[in-house]
């Protein structure tokens, strides 16, 4: 797809915003935007029939990627939030380079509140094993402060744990202590959660790196970057009701359960959709 394949509409103030993840991990960004932006009405898409996204190859996370930004274009959103850290580690250039919407993913805004964090200027990230390969908070930490130092650490067992409910107590401290020990050798002073679920991981890590290491939570990061492109572009919705429409390619086993869990509220009715090629 090498051509503008979704022509954009200024004046779509009162459109929703539309928001897409690989599961239901991401409304912990729905949730910050709402909290935000509660006049906003938000589609959400989780593409729950094929996630994890965490493990699969870069082409193939650019390709349901795309599929999932279509589906909400077909919706009339007024813009795209890639809330899965995944999606936006190894597709946003793609995305932004194929379609005409406004498009934010969560990786830039969490580099730049670790750049705003940092003091030692150290800085530590961790997520999918996908999105510690890509290098993509890396290559941005070290594109905007050449001086800084990173080091990233994948942890696979953090969404499975997470969708299981589990996020304290001694098995979830002994492997969180596993993954972030390197991190805590090299000094860091900020730890970057680049992950939809690791969130919820928040107090349970905090008390293994202890107050000296400030935590950058890439939903709230994201969250605030809408807010101000919203206000920037002046595209504001004055009509709206704060609906949060949750839309996924297949209804987990706990939907509501997890629903509650990620976004923190009852979810309402979920509805089943197909995309792409599915
Ligand atoms: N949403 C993914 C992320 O933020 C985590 C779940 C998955 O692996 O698909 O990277």
């Amino acid at each position: 797809l090498s051509h503008k394949i979704h022509s954009y509409h200024i004046d779509m103030n009162n459109s929703p915003i539309g928001l897409f993840d690989s599961g239901i991990g991401g409304l912990t960004v729905a949730r910050e935007l709402h909290r935000r932006l509660p006049g906003e009405d938000i589609i959400y898409l989780g593409d729950t029939a094929r996630v994890p996204y965490g493990t699969k190859s870069s082409q193939t996370v650019r390709r349901y990627a795309m599929e999932c930004a279509l589906y909400l274009l077909s919706k009339n959103v007024k813009m795209i939030v890639i809330a899965c850290n995944t999606a936006s580690a190894v597709a946003l250039n793609h995305l932004k380079r194929t379609l005409r919407a406004p498009i934010i993913g969560v990786v830039d805004p969490g580099v730049n509140t670790a750049l705003k964090a940092t003091e030692n200027h150290r800085i530590g990230v961790i997520g999918t094993p996908s999105t510690i390969n890509s290098q993509a908070y890396k290559s941005r930490l070290i594109a905007l402060a050449p001086k800084i130092k990173v080091w990233e650490e994948p942890c696979p067992l953090l969404v499975p744990l997470a969708e299981e409910g589990r996020f304290e107590g001694e098995v979830v401290e002994l492997i969180l202590c596993e993954y972030l020990k390197s991190l805590l050798r090299h000094r860091i002073d900020t730890l970057i959660l680049g992950c939809t679920h690791y969130p919820l991981f928040k107090p349970a890590i905090q008390k293994i790196v202890g107050d000296g290491i400030r935590l950058v939570d890439s939903a709230e990061a994201a969250a605030i970057e809408v807010e101000s492109v919203i206000l920037r572009e002046g595209l504001l919705n004055t009509h709206g009701s704060g609906k949060v429409m949750c839309h996924v390619t297949d209804i987990p086993r706990q939907v509501n359960k997890l629903g509650k869990l990620f976004f923190g509220d009852s979810l309402g009715k979920v509805s089943k959709v197909t995309i792409g090629e599915m």
